[in-house]
């Protein structure tokens, strides 16, 4: 295990959101469901909206000084928050980085009181379906979103809080 610095970004922050995104989606693009095309479709305005978002919590890993990943938490209803556009660099994967974002996410879903933290994520995804598994989520009954086939759906995990 690699211990990385998180930064927590604030709403000015949004140029290095954008980066480290795109960085992930040309990377990673069979793990997430928003295309890199859906984000500069929205263009400037799209990430500077998405890092105002009030009461979301968006962190960005650095290691050596390097961006190395990055992780949300985005506030939903009823105690659930939900864990969001989580990616680690190809360099460093292996590492445990993934496990340091997902507490920096839970910790702060605990500091707002939440019971539940959720996630999304794609069938076949088994790198992430592991690492989440490992970190305490479990298969929930929920059906998720239906994508873009029309055939196959999200994947939903939750992970109780308390
Ligand atoms: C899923 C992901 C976040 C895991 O991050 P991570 O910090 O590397 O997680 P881990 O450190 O637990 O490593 C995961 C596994 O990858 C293996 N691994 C080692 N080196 C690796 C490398 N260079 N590349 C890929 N996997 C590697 C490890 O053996 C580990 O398996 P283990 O649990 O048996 O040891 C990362 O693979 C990723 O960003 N993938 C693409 C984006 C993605 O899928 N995001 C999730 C969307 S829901």
């Amino acid at each position: 295990m690699v211990m990385v610095h998180l930064r927590v970004l604030t709403a000015r922050d949004w140029p290095l959101w954008r980066e480290v995104r795109v960085a992930a989606l040309s990377e990673a693009p069979h793990a997430f469901k928003a295309g890199l095309a859906e984000w500069h479709n929205g263009g400037e305005e799209r990430w500077r909206e998405r890092l105002a978002m009030p009461a979301t919590y968006s962190i960005v890993a650095f290691l050596d000084g390097q961006t190395v990943g990055m992780a949300a938490g985005l506030p939903g209803d009823g105690g659930v928050c939900e864990l969001r556009s989580v990616w680690v660099s190809p360099q460093a994967r292996g590492r445990r980085v993934g496990d340091q974002l997902i507490a920096a996410v839970e910790g702060w879903a605990r500091q707002r009181g939440a019971m539940t933290l959720k996630l999304a994520v794609l069938p076949g995804n088994e790198p992430a379906v592991a690492l989440y598994q490992r970190n305490g989520f479990v298969d929930t009954e929920t059906l998720g979103e239906l994508l873009s086939d029309g055939v196959t759906r999200e994947r939903l995990m939750v992970k109780v809080l308390r």
